[in-house]
């Protein structure tokens, strides 16, 4: 059975720094809806052209194309070994077609970790990251540095800042989260499935919460 656990959390509350350590340790394939799209607009892919608008103001991308996309990627056989979704479901109506998406495959969500954190200190995140090239390696510049600044530690390519990571479009994409995706913590709570993890401690001690949090959730 496909075994899908979703991170939920507001942007910059590190929901894909712990994604790569989480995935690594429980065998699982990292999804990120943003890395998906973000490949898209690197090819310049059809959707890519019809994503870069709404990601580029920090809107959400309209629910068809975004859970098209993650439904052919659910559909891939390494996902298997289980899924750490990340960045999806982040409205309702996504929610609901992951529901249905799990269902044909013969899968369900296990765990739905939601990592929070203040507001103040998300701004202050997103401004220092810098992420990597090559493979999506993330990075703070006073939290979590590179051993060579602007150098990946894992495969050495180059480091980049977001686009999106400029102070307005941070502030639009948590008032986003605020009205479209918070109404999701309720959705999983009612269903048994919310575990909360608190986001505003070291990194290493985040993912320790995490990992406990994950293990006293009986579904996994
Ligand atoms: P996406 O890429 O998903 O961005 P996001 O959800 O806004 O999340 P972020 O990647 O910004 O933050 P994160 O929680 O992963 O934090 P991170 O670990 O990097 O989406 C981008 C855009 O794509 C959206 O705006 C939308 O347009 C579109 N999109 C994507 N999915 C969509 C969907 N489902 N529907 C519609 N549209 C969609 O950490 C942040 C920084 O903090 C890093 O520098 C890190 O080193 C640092 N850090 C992490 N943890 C800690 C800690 N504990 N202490 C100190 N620093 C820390």
């Amino acid at each position: 059975m496909l075994k899908c656990i979703v991170l939920l959390g507001p942007p910059g509350a590190g929901k894909g720094t712990q994604a790569q350590v989480v995935a690594e340790k429980l065998g699982s394939v990292h999804i990120s809806s943003g890395d998906l799209f973000r490949e898209h607009l690197r090819n310049n892919s059809e959707l890519g052209q019809q994503a870069r608008s709404y990601i580029d103001c920090g809107e959400l991308v309209p629910d068809d194309l975004t859970i098209s996309m993650v439904r052919e990627r659910l559909s891939l056989e390494d996902c298997q070994s289980g899924a750490l979704l990340d960045g999806f479901p982040r409205t309702p109506a996504q929610a609901e077609a992951l529901a249905d998406v799990l269902e044909d495959l013969d899968g369900e969500v296990s765990s739905v970790p939601y990592i929070s954190v203040s507001t103040e200190v998300l701004i202050a995140r997103l401004s220092g990251r810098w992420t990597c090239k090559e493979a999506g390696h993330i990075y703070h510049e006073l939290h979590n540095p590179p051993k060579t600044a602007g150098i990946c530690d894992y495969d050495g390519s180059e480091l980049y800042q977001r686009e999106d990571d400029k102070v307005e479009t941070v502030k639009r994409r948590i008032q986003v989260y605020l009205n479209q995706t918070e109404p999701l913590i309720e959705y999983y709570r009612d269903r048994g499935l919310l575990v909360e993890v608190e986001g505003d401690q070291p990194i290493n001690e985040v993912t320790e919460s995490l990992f406990m949090a994950l293990n006293a959730s009986e579904n996994l």
